[in-house]
């Protein structure tokens, strides 16, 4: 309850850019992060963590020599994020835009799976396109990139980019949500 309510604060503090008024449900949580390859991942990349519902539930399945980076521009999000005290997970308060950067600065080559959670539906179009590229040239030949969107606006994007593009939906999520599943072979 006490992360629903911090989540709609900073939702009407910081407004569109935190793209929700609650955290995913358990019913999300589980389409996201179900296509990953736990025991063949060592490098997994969140987009918009939020207050760590994902990634608490990325850190209890994850490789114990594993690691997690997560993309956040929220402050407060951020400071969740640091408390939950897992030496895997590796927060940076920036924008996803700068992915390549920071996989330069921590020498990573390939990421075995990118979970996001962006609003692309508030972020700049070209930016959109941009993030998605370079999760593109970023995961591995069977790494799998799962987003999640309450509109099909980014279906034809994602599968101008990417191979394969699975579609799947949960209504048990406020709003109800689809959720696209990237692979690039
Ligand atoms: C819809 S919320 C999802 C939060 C959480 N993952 C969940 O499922 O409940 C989107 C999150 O993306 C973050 N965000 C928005 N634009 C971002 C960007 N360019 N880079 C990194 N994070 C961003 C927001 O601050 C917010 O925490």
């Amino acid at each position: 309850m006490k992360k629903k309510v911090e989540f709609l604060s900073e939702f009407l503090k910081k407004g569109r850019k935190v793209g929700s008024v609650t955290p995913s449900s358990r019913f999300l949580v589980k389409k996201m992060v179900d296509p990953i390859d736990w025991e063949h991942s060592n490098c997994i990349i969140e987009l918009g963590p939020g207050n760590g519902v994902i990634t608490r539930e990325i850190l209890k399945k994850m490789r114990k020599d594993g690691k997690l980076l997560a993309f956040e521009i929220n402050e407060s999000f951020c400071e969740d994020l640091r408390a939950i005290g897992d030496e895997r997970l590796i927060v940076i308060n920036d924008s996803a835009e700068k992915l390549a950067e920071y996989l330069e600065k921590y020498q990573i080559a390939k990421a075995d799976h990118v979970v996001s959670s962006l609003p692309f539906a508030i972020i700049p179009r070209e930016t959109e396109y941009s993030i998605m590229r370079a999760i593109a040239k970023v995961l591995s030949r069977k790494g799998v990139y799962t987003q999640f969107q309450y509109s099909l606006a980014s279906y034809r994007k994602l599968k101008g980019i990417f191979k394969s593009v699975k579609l799947n939906f949960t209504p048990y999520n406020i709003p109800p949500a689809f959720v696209f599943t990237c692979r690039n072979a």
